[in-house]
Parts: structure tokens; sequence; C-alpha cells
């Protein structure tokens, strides 16, 4: 029986479906627009006080040159103080080894499997050609496993023909020709990729280029890659994950599926129960990465300094910001980054300042906190203009496309049609310039693999707050619809779009572009 035979029987149930019978975009008065959409899990052991474990930041991974490598393995950490959590982690660790590159500098990753089941890594956000970005049936089994198409399907994939499967190891080449940014790579195994992910595949790739590195912006300890997440605890401190299919290690004790998406009680930064960090008076540069599988975040300073606007926008996901965008509150979506600078010398030293979360509520309202322990020296500061970005021009635009991300009877779907590996919904032409229209029952965390796009409007009006720069991730609001525009450039081949609520992109809501 396959995941989907399943999965996607009396999926939903009413909700979705009145949604979608509505009509979506129309603006539904009595619907409700919650702040998630997703089924919260409760830990099932003591929780630590906020604030008492510190800030990690992952180590940086060290090259051979341009080569680097990453060994998938199952590990047992400390995330909750004294209960050991079984992860799944790259070298190990969650999460995963930063790795830093220069604009445009090949970067070969070579990734060992000592997991036991296939993966496939996904460098998201980067301009990459189709065999190293990480397509969701080129798995790469563990050793001794038998790498065949009939192997694959046992193991819930559906049919590829197109499918490069591997056994052991697969060197992943990125050429990287792209701006400096945050990217992050994490496994993308069809129909899996939610549980991959919450057990721990996920880590920091970043960008730089000559333009980034002079300016005169945070850099050393005070740029600080943040990678927030939400877990819940079994009793044992191993992590639940409700079973969402039949082919997932079902948790004991844990009944029911989670198909609208997962979501923890525990919020982690950088792997640790929201932690404290000491920081000097002075700018500091953060790259917040939503790595969560379903949760939204409202990042807030509480108290906001003086004068409010604390967290300062200088980049998107996919690099620098033509100017600083001042912010009280950053809204992330599953996948997004926001590269922010916070000017700690705007309080007073010795104050403490909490990062909330404003879209959660009781333990997963609080984030993280600061403690400004030192005065500092600072000679950064944040330029008025920070780059040019071309502005993609619809003008230019050869093709119009719609998509509609909704539930269905045959699960979270795009266009009524959840994933297969064999159906190409669109098909651009290398080096043209498309609009992309989205349209949402629910929250939808919208990602395209291969290019960055800018959006256009919401809803025919301008875009929101967090829309600005380059995007390859873009948070869908419950009936909405939304206009992107991009640029298919440098790599001809089969790529996905999908959701990056894991949930809805593991229950199908994925589908092909191939550019021609
Ligand atoms: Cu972050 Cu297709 O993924
Ligand atoms: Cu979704």
């Amino acid at each position: 029986m396959s995941r989907f035979t399943f999965s996607r029987r009396g999926f939903l149930g009413v909700a979705g479906g009145v949604v979608a019978a509505a009509g979506v975009g129309a603006g539904i008065p009595w619907l409700a627009r919650p702040a998630e959409i997703g089924t919260q899990l409760t830990s099932r052991l003591p929780l630590p006080q906020p604030f008492t474990v510190p800030l990690p930041v992952p180590p940086v991974a060290t090259p051979t040159g341009d080569h680097y490598e990453i060994t998938q393995q199952v590990a047992t950490k400390e995330i909750l103080p004294g209960v050991p959590t079984e992860i799944w982690g790259f070298n190990g660790i969650y999460p995963g080894p930063t790795i830093v590159s220069q604009s445009g500098q090949r970067t070969i990753v070579r990734h060992r499997n000592h997991l036991p089941a296939p993966t496939v890594v996904h460098l998201h956000g980067g301009h990459t050609p189709p065999l190293s970005d990480g397509y969701p049936t080129d798995l790469v089994f563990p050793a001794g496993m038998a790498a065949t198409p009939a192997m694959a399907q046992s193991m819930g994939m559906a049919p590829d023909p197109r499918a490069v499967l591997a056994e052991g190891t697969r060197d992943y080449d990125y050429p990287l020709r792209q701006r400096a940014t945050t990217l992050w790579y994490h496994d993308h195994r069809m129909g899996f990729t939610g549980a991959s992910v919450y057990r721990g595949l996920a880590g920091f790739h970043l960008i730089h280029d000559q333009e980034e590195l002079a300016l005169p912006l945070p850099r050393g300890d005070r740029d600080v890659p943040i990678m927030l997440a939400d877990r819940a605890f079994a009793a044992d401190g191993s992590l639940v994950y409700p079973a969402v299919d039949p082919t997932l290690l079902h948790t004991p004790g844990v009944t029911g599926s989670a198909v609208q998406g997962v979501l923890g009680d525990v919020i982690l930064a950088n792997g640790a129960p929201w932690p404290a960090m000491e920081v000097d008076a002075a700018r500091y540069r953060f790259r917040f990465l939503n790595a969560s599988n379903a949760r939204r975040y409202g990042l807030a300073l509480d108290p906001p300094p003086p004068g409010g606007a604390g967290l300062i926008q200088i980049g998107s996901d996919g690099g620098l910001l033509r100017a600083p965008i001042p912010h009280d509150q950053i809204q992330l979506s599953p996948a997004e980054r926001f590269d922010v600078v916070i000017d700690f010398s705007r309080y007073r030293v010795g104050q403490q300042v909490v990062l909330r979360n404003l879209l959660g509520t009781g333990t997963t309202a609080n984030v993280m906190r600061f403690h400004i322990v030192r005065p500092a020296t600072d000679d950064t500061h944040i330029p008025a203009r920070l780059t040019e970005i071309d502005t993609l021009n619809p003008s230019q635009a050869t093709t119009t496309r719609d998509f509609s991300f909704l539930s269905s009877a045959n699960g979270w779907t795009i266009n009524g049609q959840a994933f297969d590996p064999r159906l190409i919904n669109a098909n651009p032409t290398l080096g043209d310039t498309e609009i992309w229209r989205f349209v949402s029952d629910f929250h939808h965390s919208i990602h395209l693999h291969l290019v960055q796009f800018q959006v256009l409007s919401r809803d025919g009006r301008a875009p929101g707050p967090y829309d600005a720069g380059w995007k390859d991730t873009v948070d869908t609001l419950p009936a909405q619809a939304i206009t992107v525009i991009a640029r298919f450039t440098d790599y001809r081949g089969r790529f996905i779009y999908h959701c990056h609520n894991l949930e809805h992109e593991d229950m199908g809501m994925m589908a092909n572009f191939e550019v021609g």
C-alpha cells in the first residue's frame, strides 16, 4: 500500500473543504486567521526554566580545499538539561556544522549516510544545478542498502524514472553563483522531510561576497546565525513526532496524525531550549532562520529599545536589502531567513532583553534572552544603502502562471494535484522572467527551488512588511492571493516548488517545474 492511499483518505475533514469550496482569495470574513496551522504537541517531562541554557553557535566546518565531508549519523544530544535525546544530525550535531563559502566559489560537499534510512540533501536558497539540488527522489541509501528503484518504492517513494539513486555517499556540487546570504541545508526525502528535519537534519550554509564584506556591518563573534525550531519531548526524552504515515516510525504513547503541521511546545534556538546569550553593548548581526516544521514566529524585543524599532532588517532569504528596514516585529514562516541587526547599546549595561514570539502562547511565547553584560567599542554602522537590486519588471514577464495551494480530497495539493515526480506543472524557458500567482486556503510557506524571486503584490495590493528583497520562500496568509516574479537562469532541468510547512510538503503539496 502506498503512503498516498493511506494518508489522503478522509483527509482534514470539514474545515479544508469548506474553505476551498468558498473560493480562495475572495476574503472570507468568518474565517478565523490563526497564527499557525498545526497540531500542538505537549512534552511529557519537566521543561527547563527559560533563559538558563547558554546559546550555542554551531561550529564552522573546515574544508579541504573547496571540499567538505559531512556524515549523517544518529547521535545522542542533551537538548533539555540532563536529558539525553536521540537525534539524526549532520556530523551527529544539531544544528549541523555551518559551511561558509564565498560567492562564486565552487563548493563540494560529500555527504555520507550512516543513518538507518535514505536521505537527500537540499541546499535551501541555493542557485544549484538539478543533479545537486536534492530532488526528493534522488536518494542516498545507507551503505549496504541496495540503491534500486524497487527499494525506493518499498520505502514510500513514488515511481520516478528520472531518480538518481546512490549508495552510501554523494558529492553535492554547488557553483554558488549568487549573492552573499544565509542559506541552509536539510534533508528533502520525499514524504519524510518533516520527520527527518524534526530529528535534526538541518544546518546553515552562509555565503559572503566582496560587496557585503566591504560594508561596516557587525562581523566575527557579532555575526550570529540563529536557527529557530520547536520540538516536543516524550517522557523518556525522545523527540515526539506523530505518525503522519504508516511507514513512519510510530512514537510510543503518541497517537493521531498531524497532517496540518507539527508544533512543539519547546522553542529551540540553535538547538537549545529558550537559551540566553551574553552580549556587549554593541551592534550584532543575527541571521534568523525559521527551521520549524510548521510554526510561524513573530519576533519582537521586550522591552523594545527607547524609540522602538529594535530589529533592523538588512537582508532577506536571497541577500542584502537595498536599504535597511526597521521593524518592531518580524514574522517568519517556515524556511524564511531574516538578516537583522540589533544595537544593544540602545539598552543599559546590565539589562536583560527577551526575544518574544508574539505569535506564540505559554511556553512558545518566549524564544531567548539577551543579557547586556559589558560596554564595548563598536566601529560598525548600518549604511543607508546596502546594495543595488534590479527590480524585476512585470512587463518583462513572458508568462503568468496560477497555482492554488489548497487542501482537498487528495490531501495537500497544488492545483488539485498531489506531488508526482512525473508531472511537470510549468516549463519556463531558460532565461525567461515569469509571474507566478499563488492562492492559498491556510497559511502556506511557498518555496521555489533554483530561483530567488521578488514579491509583486498581495491581494492586488502592495507587498507586505516582510516581503522585501530577494525571496525564495513567501508566507501566504489564509485566503490570500500573492504574485511573485522570477527569472529562471543558468540551469536547465527539473526542480520543485512546494509548501515548506513540512507536513504539507510531505503530504503532497509539492510540484515540478522544468526549465528548458
Ligand atoms: Cu527548504 Cu524544497 O526546501
Ligand atoms: Cu502549507
